[in-house]
């Protein structure tokens, strides 16, 4: 299949690059890096997390983050949502899409979730309903699609079986999201043709951490399979909380770089979105783990 022509990046960072810091980010931080990100050009960015702070103290300060966001036209701003305390508190806060996250292993659903995955199934179905009924997006995200850090192996069957009832629920989008970056082009490919045969492949996004350092070819494979919807983080933040080793989404650079090389139209400028991402690894006090940021400061200095 031909390369798609355009991609749509959508940044994860705000919510899954920040979700595992051990030490709380100021949300004037937060606010910060989205609107740095948006200026950039980028106009899907997951803005934080409508979940328990029992569970995700650092996206307890959700409503704060969305209030403070000078929200800018044509840019979405995607909360997570596991249920219908987080939609409620969503809806309050003015969102316009949630994204309900799902798992391909019971044992990853328990973890994350705490209820199994028909359980967590349930109870997006009343999310969807609730906020398809207000005119808010629903975009289903999958973990643990290529690899579960406790029960290793995963079945493409397993995948399909969440996708399809995600996409009966009115998800406009389902998301094959590889959470520990265990999986390779091969694999990649496998799981988009099996959840392809249910779901048209406009309507599959692709999420890939890159913990082994395959996320970039994972993207590409995806991208032949007709993928053109990506996640990716800024510098490489981040990780989840309940999948222990598991580094950052694949840098928003890097795959901006790539999509860049193939002639795939983003809309996003490089310049702005390095300067993005120095601004929040200042904030962090941490290096940036993109390695096209890396190279292209280099080669400035
Ligand atoms: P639970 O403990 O079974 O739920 O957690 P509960 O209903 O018994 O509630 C426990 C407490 O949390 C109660 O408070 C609730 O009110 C409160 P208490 O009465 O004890 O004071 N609570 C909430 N508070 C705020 N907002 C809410 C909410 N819900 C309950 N929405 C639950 C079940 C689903 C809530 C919990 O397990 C949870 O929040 N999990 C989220 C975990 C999470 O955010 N993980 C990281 C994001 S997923 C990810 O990173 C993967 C992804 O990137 C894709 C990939 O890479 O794979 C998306
Ligand atoms: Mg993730």
């Amino acid at each position: 299949m031909a390369l798609p022509k355009k991609a749509r990046l959508f940044e994860v960072g705000p919510r899954d690059g920040l979700q595992n810091e051990a030490t709380p980010v100021p949300t004037a931080a937060k606010i910060e890096l989205i609107h740095r990100l948006q200026d950039a050009g980028l106009r899907l960015i997951e803005a934080t997390a409508f979940v328990s702070p029992k569970w995700v103290p650092q996206m307890a300060d959700n409503a704060e983050v969305m209030a403070g966001i000078r929200r800018k036209p044509g840019v979405i701003y995607p909360v997570l949502v596991p249920n219908m305390k987080g939609l409620d508190a969503a809806i309050a806060a003015g969102a316009e899409e949630v994204v309900v996250f799902g798992a391909a292993t019971e044992s990853f659903s328990k973890r994350n979730t705490n209820c199994t995955i028909d359980e967590g199934l349930a109870r997006f179905a009343e999310v969807a309903q609730a906020a398809i009924a207000k005119g808010i997006r629903v975009r289903g995200d999958i973990s643990v699609c290529l690899g579960c850090p406790y029960e290793g192996e995963v079945d493409p069957a397993a995948v399909v079986h969440v996708a399809k009832v995600l996409d009966a629920m009115g998800c406009y989008e389902i998301t094959v999201c590889d959470t520990i970056g265990t999986g390779t082009a091969g694999k990649t490919r496998t799981v988009i043709e099996a959840v392809a045969k249910h779901i048209p492949v406009e309507r599959i996004a692709g999420h890939f951490h890159d913990t082994y350092g395959q996320a970039l070819t994972n993207i590409y494979a995806a991208l032949e399979c007709g993928v053109a919807t990506f996640d990716s983080s800024v510098a490489g933040l981040g990780g989840c909380p309940y999948a222990k080793g598991a580094t950052g989404n694949v840098a928003t650079e890097d795959v901006l770089y790539l999509l860049d090389g193939l002639g795939i139209e983003t809309g996003v400028d490089m310049t702005k979105l390095i300067a993005a991402g120095d601004y929040i690894c200042g904030v962090l006090g941490r290096p940036t783990l993109s390695r096209v940021a890396r190279a292209i400061r280099a080669r400035a200095a």
